[in-house]
C-alpha cells in the first residue's frame, strides 16, 4: 500500500463521513432545532448557574448576575420532576468517577513533567551551555520529550478525561465498561514512559509528532482502542435521543484519531516526500480533528452550564462542527509551503486553511453571544475564566493560523520561532486553558470534594495568563524579525539567531511563570486527591435562587 492509495482510502472515508452526515441529519440525531440547545439542562434549569469551583459566597454573587436576565424559576412540581433528571445525572458522574480521577491524575502528572522538559529546553537556547554532560538532555531530545508529553501525555489524558466524564452525562446513561478504559490508561501510559524512554536513549522514527517508535506504538493503539470502547458501549446504550453538538465533537476526535494515528504510524509504507506529507497531513490533523474538537465540546457544554443559559444559536454550532469536519482534513500541507512536493497540494491546503474561518466564526460569535450581558459572570466564576479565555484563544490561534499559511506571510514566519509562539497560542492558550477550566469544574464532582484552596486556582490562572503572555507577545516578535533578518541576503545568519536571544530569554521568563503556575495546580489537585479542606456540604448542585452567600437551600439533589 502506497501514499497516494493511503490518501484515497481517506478520501473514501470523507465520503462515506458525508453519508454519514446525510443519514444523521435523515434520523434527526442532528437537530437543528434552537430548542435542542437546551438538552444539556434539565426541565427548570435554565437560569440555573453550576460552578462547582465556585466558593458559596462566589456562586452565590454569580447566582445574583445571572438572575438579572432570568425569570424566577420557582415551582415545587417541577423541582420533583427535575429531582428524578438528576438523580440519572449522579448516577452518570457516579460511573465516571474513578476512570476520570485516573486520567486527570495522569494528566497532571504529564503536564509538570513536559513544563520542566520545555523549559530547560527553552533555556538551553539562550544558554548552550545549560545542562549538557548528559545526551538525553541535549536540545534535540529533551525538546522532543517535551512535545511528546503534550502531545501524547498531558492532552490526550486531560482530553480522554474529560471526554469520558462528559459523554455518559450528556447520553443521560451509565460509563458502560469502564475497566476497558482503566486497562486501555495503563497501556498508554506505558507506551509513553516506553517512548519517552527510547527519545531519550537516542531511538526514534524521525519524523515531528510521530517520533516514538512505531513497534512502541503498538501499545498506543491497543490502549487507545480500549480507552475508546467504553465510549462505543455508553453511546449504544443512551437515553436521549438527541445528539447534543458536544457528542459531535467528542465522538468524531475520538474516531478520527485512531485512523490518523494508524495512518500515520504505519511501518516502511511513508518514504521521502510523500513520508512528510504523510507527516503533516497527521502533524496539523491531531491538532484539528482531535485536540481541537474535545476543547470546542468542553466549551459547548460548560460554559451554558456554568451561567445556565443555553448557547445562543444552535445552528451555527452544527455550521461550525461540520465545516471543521469538511475543511480541517486538507490543511497539513501548509506546513510544507515552499518544500519539494506538488504545489497544488500546498495551494489546497492554503484554500482550506483560509475556509476554516468558516468554522471558527461560527464559534467565536457564538461564544461571544452567549456570554453578552453575562461577562460579569468571570468575576465570580473560575472555571469560566479559563474556558471563556481559552476560547477567545481559538479564535485568535485560527484566525492568526489560516494568515500564516498564506504563501506571502509563512515565507517569512516558516524557520522561524513565531510558528512556536502559533504552537502554543492553539495548544496552550486554547486547549490547555480549556482543560483546566474543565477540570476545576469536573474535580469536585469527581471526588465528591471542595477545592481545598479556592485561592490557588486564581494564581493558577494569573501566574500562566502572565507567564503565556511574556511567552507569546516576545516570541512572535522575535521569530518576526529573524524571519524578515533570514531573508535579507546582506544580514549575516549569525545576526538573525543573535537578535532573537532577548525574545528567546523573555520566553523562558513566561515559561517559568507558566511552569510554577502549573506546579500550583498539581499541588492543589494533589491535595484535593489526599482529600485536605472541606468535604462538599450539601447538594451544591444549585443553589437557592437568589440566595444569601453560604446558604444552600431547596436540596433538589445530594451529590453521592
Ligand atoms: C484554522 C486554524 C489554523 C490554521 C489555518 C493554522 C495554520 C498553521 C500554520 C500555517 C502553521 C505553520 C506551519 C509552518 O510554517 O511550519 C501552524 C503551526 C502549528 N499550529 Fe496551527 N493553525 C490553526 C489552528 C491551530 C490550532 C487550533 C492549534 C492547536 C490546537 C494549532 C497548533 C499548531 C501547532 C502546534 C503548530 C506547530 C507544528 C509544528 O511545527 O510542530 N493551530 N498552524
Ligand atoms: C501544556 C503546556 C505546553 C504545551 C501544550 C506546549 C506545546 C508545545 C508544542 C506543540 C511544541 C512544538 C512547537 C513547534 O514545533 O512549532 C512545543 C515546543 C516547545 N515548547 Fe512547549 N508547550 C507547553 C509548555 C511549555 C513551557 C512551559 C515551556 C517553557 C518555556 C515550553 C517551551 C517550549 C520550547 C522551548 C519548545 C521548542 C521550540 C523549538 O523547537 O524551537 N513549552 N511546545
Amino acid at each position: 500500500m502506497n501514499t497516494i492509495t493511503i490518501l484515497l482510502l481517506t478520501f473514501i472515508l470523507s465520503v462515506t463521513g458525508l453519508f454519514v452526515f446525510i443519514w444523521s441529519l435523515r434520523k434527526k440525531l442532528f437537530d437543528d432545532n434552537p430548542a435542542a440547545a437546551n438538552v444539556i439542562f434539565t426541565e427548570g434549569e435554565i437560569g440555573k448557574v453550576e460552578e462547582p469551583a465556585a466558593t458559596q459566597a462566589q456562586h452565590a454573587a454569580l447566582q445574583r448576575v445571572v438572575d438579572g436576565s432570568h425569570d424566577g424559576i420557582d415551582d415545587p412540581e417541577r423541582d420533583a420532576r427535575m429531582k428524578a433528571e438528576l438523580d440519572d445525572r449522579l448516577r452518570a458522574d457516579g460511573s465516571t468517577k474513578y476512570v476520570t480521577f485516573v486520567f486527570l491524575s495522569c494528566a497532571v502528572v504529564w503536564l509538570i513533567f513536559a513544563s520542566t522538559a520545555g523549559l530547560i529546553s527553552s533555556i538551553k537556547l539562550h544558554q548552550p551551555d545549560f545542562l549538557t554532560e548528559y545526551a538525553w538532555l541535549t536540545f534535540g531530545r529533551i525538546r522532543t520529550l517535551h512535545l511528546n508529553a503534550v502531545a501524547y501525555g498531558w492532552a490526550p489524558m486531560a482530553a480522554f478525561g474529560i471526554a469520558i466524564w462528559t459523554l455518559p452525562r450528556l447520553l443521560k446513561t451509565e460509563l458502560m465498561g469502564g475497566r476497558f478504559a482503566l486497562l486501555g490508561a495503563m497501556l498508554w501510559n506505558a507506551a509513553l514512559i516506553a517512548g519517552l524512554g527510547s527519545i531519550a536513549a537516542g531511538f526514534n522514527d524521525g519524523l515531528e509528532w510521530l517520533e516514538i517508535p512505531w513497534q512502541i506504538d503498538i501499545l498506543f493503539v491497543v490502549g487507545g482502542a480500549l480507552i475508546g470502547l467504553p465510549l462505543v458501549f455508553t453511546l449504544q446504550n443512551r437515553k436521549v435521543e438527541h445528539l447534543y453538538v458536544s457528542i459531535w465533537y467528542m465522538g468524531a476526535a475520538l474516531f478520527w484519531f485512531p485512523i490518523l494515528f494508524l495512518v500515520g504510524n504505519l511501518p516502511g509504507v511513508h518514504f521521502g516526500v510523500e513520508a512528510a506529507t504523510m507527516n503533516w497531513w497527521f502533524g496539523h490533523n491531531v491538532l484539528g480533528l482531535f485536540y481541537t474538537p474535545v476543547a470546542l465540546a468542553s466549551v459547548y457544554y460548560f460554559l451554558p452550564k456554568i451561567i445556565g443559559r443555553p448557547i445562543q444559536s444552535y445552528n451555527l454550532s452544527l455550521l461550525g462542527f461540520w465545516a471543521l469536519a469538511f475543511f480541517y482534513g486538507q490543511v497539513g500541507g501548509h506546513h510544507l509551503v515552499g518544500g519539494p512536493i506538488p504545489s497544488w497540494l500546498v495551494t489546497l491546503s492554503i484554500v482550506q486553511s483560509i475556509m476554516m474561518i468558516v468554522p471558527v466564526l461560527a464559534f467565536s460569535v457564538n461564544q461571544h453571544l452567549t456570554m453578552r450581558h453575562h461577562f460579569k459572570t468571570l468575576i465570580y466564576s473560575p472555571t469560566l475564566r479559563f474556558i471563556v479565555l481559552g476560547g477567545m484563544m481559538y479564535t485568535l490561534s485560527s484566525v492568526q493560523g489560516s494568515f500564516e499559511a498564506l504563501r506571502s506571510i509563512n515565507t517569512i514566519t516558516h524557520f522561524t520561532h513565531f510558528t512556536v509562539a502559533h504552537a502554543h497560542l492553539g495548544l496552550y492558550g486554547f486547549f490547555s486553558l480549556v482543560m483546566f477550566g474543565a477540570i476545576y469544574f469536573v474535580m469536585p464532582r469527581v471526588m465528591s470534594w471542595e477545592w481545598p484552596h479556592p485561592k490557588l486556582i486564581a494564581l493558577h490562572f494569573w501566574l500562566v495568563v502572565l507567564g503565556f503572555g511574556i511567552y507569546f507577545v516576545g516570541l512572535s516578535i522575535g521569530g518576526w524579525l529573524q524571519g524578515v533578518a533570514m531573508l535579507d541576503a546582506s544580514i549575516p545568519f549569525m545576526e538573525s539567531v543573535r537578535i532573537t536571544i532577548p525574545y528567546l530569554e523573555s520566553r523562558s521568563v513566561g515559561g517559568a511563570l507558566m511552569t510554577l503556575g502549573h506546579i500550583v495546580f498539581a499541588i492543589h489537585f494533589v491535595s484535593m486527591a489526599l482529600r485536605y479542606g472541606r468535604k462538599r456540604v450539601g447538594p451544591a448542585l444549585f443553589h437557592r435562587h437568589g440566595a444569601d452567600a453560604g446558604q444552600v437551600t431547596r436540596p433538589v439533589a445530594t451529590e453521592a
